[in-house]
């Protein structure tokens, strides 16, 4: 013990330094999210927009504070604030502090559920605190509707020309599937989702909603879009899932494929990388899901019964996909 101890290499005193700055660096970065909450809750991004993108203090609009504007949607982004709210809401950072406690149980519920005894977006968390419930349901539709436009723009021709039908899985109140209609007029575009969102979606004459359960059967169509879906869910879930979408389309011969629009991780590194992988952390203390690499997609759409995929681009930490029955 004693020999193996005089081969290791004692840090320098510069590099302990830099290991405390470090420690400091971890310990605190939930400060970060405290003040950015700070900033958020005052209002400093509209504020200095109302007053011409500058202030007297030394701030100005950054494209963060530009996705944080009351009543400004840049480029069809909506208003990005619920999702600071609910990330650094205290049933969050709660869940998170459980972390430790629930790598040493042996239980299939999230650290939310097990904390807090209810599931995200299903019902449950609406009975216990609407409050909060209406704060997740607002974060998670504007983290969903964003940056839709820029799909669309990017590889909206490759992904939806000569479609003639599409089903959005898990589309929620139809912003997405009305902008691909938008876009595209001749597709004739289904919405599913649960009955407690579908039956709150007033009929708009444009898309079909349809009411069910993903997990019984998807509404046939040409091709399947599942957007933002399938990262809340454990590997075995998306496979049940992507089989039921594959039972919904036909043949490649005959145009049918599912579009699957999801982070997808990747080996750079750098803020977009750092954004994933803290991702991954939220989506293990909050759900059942994780984010994936292009390799934990593939593995995924093979077990699901898919001969192929394409990976047309990646914007931002989103990757869309085009896969093959
Ligand atoms: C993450 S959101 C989907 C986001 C949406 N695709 C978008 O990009 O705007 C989750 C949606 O899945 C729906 N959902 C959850 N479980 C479902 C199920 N078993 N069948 C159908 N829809 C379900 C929820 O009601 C919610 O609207």
């Amino acid at each position: 013990m004693a020999a193996e101890a005089q081969q290791l290499t004692v840090p320098t005193e510069a590099e302990l330094l830099q290991g405390q700055a470090d420690l400091w660096r971890h310990s605190l970065y939930y400060m970060t999210s405290m003040a950015f909450q700070c900033a958020v809750k005052l209002g400093v991004p509209t504020t200095i927009h109302s007053l011409g993108g500058a202030a007297s203090l030394p701030y100005r609009l950054t494209p963060v504070s530009w996705l944080l504007l009351d009543s400004v949607a840049v480029d069809g982004h909506p208003n990005q604030t619920p999702i600071v709210l609910a990330a650094t809401s205290r049933h969050c950072i709660e869940a998170a502090m459980g972390l430790s406690d629930w790598f040493q149980k042996d239980v299939v519920a999230s650290p939310f559920e097990d904390l807090h005894g209810v599931t995200l977006f299903d019902g449950s968390m609406a009975e216990q605190d609407p409050e909060i419930d209406a704060v997740f349901n607002d974060a998670l539709a504007s983290h969903d509707n964003s940056g839709f436009l820029t799909v669309l723009r990017e590889c909206g021709g490759a992904l939806f020309q000569g479609l003639e039908s599409l089903t959005d899985c898990c589309g929620g109140d139809g912003t997405t599937a009305r902008a691909v209609v938008e876009a595209f007029p001749q597709i004739k575009c289904t919405v599913l989702d649960l009955p407690k969102v579908i039956d709150n979606v007033p009929a708009d004459g444009v898309v079909n909603y349809v009411a069910g359960d993903m997990f019984k059967s998807v509404p046939p169509a040409q091709a399947v879009l599942i957007k933002l879906v399938l990262h809340h869910w454990s590997d075995e879930d998306c496979v049940k899932i992507l089989a039921q979408c594959k039972k919904a389309i036909p043949s490649r011969e005959e145009g049918g494929k599912v579009i699957v629009i999801d982070i997808v991780v990747d080996s750079s590194s750098g803020p977009t990388h750092e954004a994933e992988l803290l991702m991954d952390v939220a989506m293990m203390v909050m759900t059942n899901g994780r984010q994936r690499d292009e390799t934990d997609w593939s593995e995924i759409f093979t077990k699901a019964g898919f001969s192929d995929y394409k990976l047309l681009k990646k914007l931002g930490a989103r990757g869309v996909f085009d896969v093959y029955p």
